[in-house]
């Protein structure tokens, strides 16, 4: 047994939790996701499952996605990317609603099924009937020969590395990652976006692992705000664009590894229905990042303050505007604002972890979940 403990201690690589390992590898895993396949001096993406069928993928009438849980958070991410970027209608569905209420699916649709374990049963039967329609299927998934990037027609993998902790981190960053090069490439076939701004966003992409260690640097200071709302029975999390799913993930990875009731929901929503909710008991976390809607998200900071919420807001590093307002503010450096997601995604997954271990819960292996779904 003492053999056992010290294997996981030298697995955990120096870390507490597999979680927190997994959020630290994040800057590495996305470096490892692009590796190869980006050339940024020669601007150029190489990815042989989108390559070896452009054609297909470029002309799709529509792109769907299906997924479950974090990897549907990446899809609503890639929705937003995908659109802005490629042109390409997208739409993203749960995979469990979509094999059961008879969608249409046409010879020119594209379906994505995206899966860190590749095994979910739900996702793997969406992909089965969306084939059977005659839909060409492409598999982002992380484990290398899983079930569904066998069942898919080509596929790019994460290449995140084993994701241990049941709540996933790295995988949906490395997701984000793979769906962005994914969208920029039909984007550059298409004509969508010009040369100059297609090379920016390479650059900038480039640069996104180390503004992922800037921004896991505030671990200190996030591990304080956790202590301050770790008793909170509720929590909102607000976001727009981009960052809408992102809110979600946030609201998602709270429930799941501290167990407080937590709900993510488009900032311009919370007039309808969960402004109810805010009091002075309320901590209300908030992507605030420059660029996006900021001042629209600015008047809903306000609409929170007016009613006592208490504001934990995400903003662009040197913000002054919402810190003003804010109980509290974490900043994460400066970037195009589709890739912010990669960005805001971290002090989120960090403020879960600090909460769920200051109240003694089992962080990567929480009450009543499992890694990997593979019953209905
Ligand atoms: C389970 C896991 C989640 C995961 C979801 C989808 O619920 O606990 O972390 O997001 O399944 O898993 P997949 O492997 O398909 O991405």
């Amino acid at each position: 047994q003492e053999l056992q403990l010290n294997l996981e201690q030298i697995e955990k690589g120096g870390y507490e939790h597999f979680m927190l390992k997994e959020i630290h590898e994040q800057p590495t895993a996305i470096k490892d996701t692009y590796r190869g396949r980006m050339l940024a001096d020669e601007g150029l993406i190489r990815m042989a499952g989108v390559d070896d069928n452009l054609e297909r993928i470029a002309n799709a009438k529509r792109i769907l996605i299906v997924a479950c849980g974090t990897s549907w958070h990446a899809g609503l991410v890639a929705e937003y990317v995908f659109e802005e970027l490629a042109r390409i209608p997208v739409e993203v569905e749960y995979a469990s609603e979509f094999r059961y209420r008879n969608p249409i699916i046409s010879e020119k649709d594209v379906i994505i099924a995206i899966s860190q374990s590749g095994e979910t049963a739900d996702t793997m039967a969406a992909i089965k009937l969306a084939k059977e329609k005659g839909a060409f299927a492409f598999g982002v998934c992380n484990v290398v020969g899983s079930s569904i990037s066998r069942e898919t027609h080509a596929g790019a993998y994460t290449h995140a590395g084993p994701e241990i902790g049941v709540a996933s981190t790295k995988a949906f960053t490395t997701q984000i990652t793979v769906l962005t090069l994914m969208a920029l490439k039909l984007a550059k076939q298409n004509g969508t976006i010009s040369h100059t701004e297609f090379m920016t966003y390479l650059q900038e992409m480039e640069r996104i692992p180390s503004k992922i260690e800037k921004a896991l640097e505030g671990d200190e200071h996030i591990k304080m705000i956790a202590d301050i709302y770790k008793d909170a029975r509720n929590c909102l999390y607000l976001g727009r664009g981009f960052n809408f799913p992102v809110a979600l993930e946030g609201a998602l990875k709270l429930k799941e590894i501290s167990y407080i009731h937590a709900e993510g929901y488009p900032a311009a929503e919370m007039k309808h229905g969960p402004i109810a909710l805010i009091d002075e008991e309320m901590p209300v976390v908030v992507i605030a990042t420059k660029r996006g809607h900021y001042e629209k998200v600015v008047s809903n900071i306000q609409e929170i303050k007016s009613r006592n919420g208490k504001i934990i807001a995400i903003v662009t590093e040197g913000d002054e505007e919402v810190r003003d307002l804010a109980d509290h503010v974490i900043e994460v450096p400066e970037t195009l604002e589709p890739l912010t997601p990669l960005l805001t995604t971290i002090p989120l997954q960090l403020l879960s972890y600090h909460i769920a271990v200051l109240l003694g819960k089992n962080v990567d292996q929480p009450r009543n979940l499992a890694k990997s779904v593979t019953v209905e």
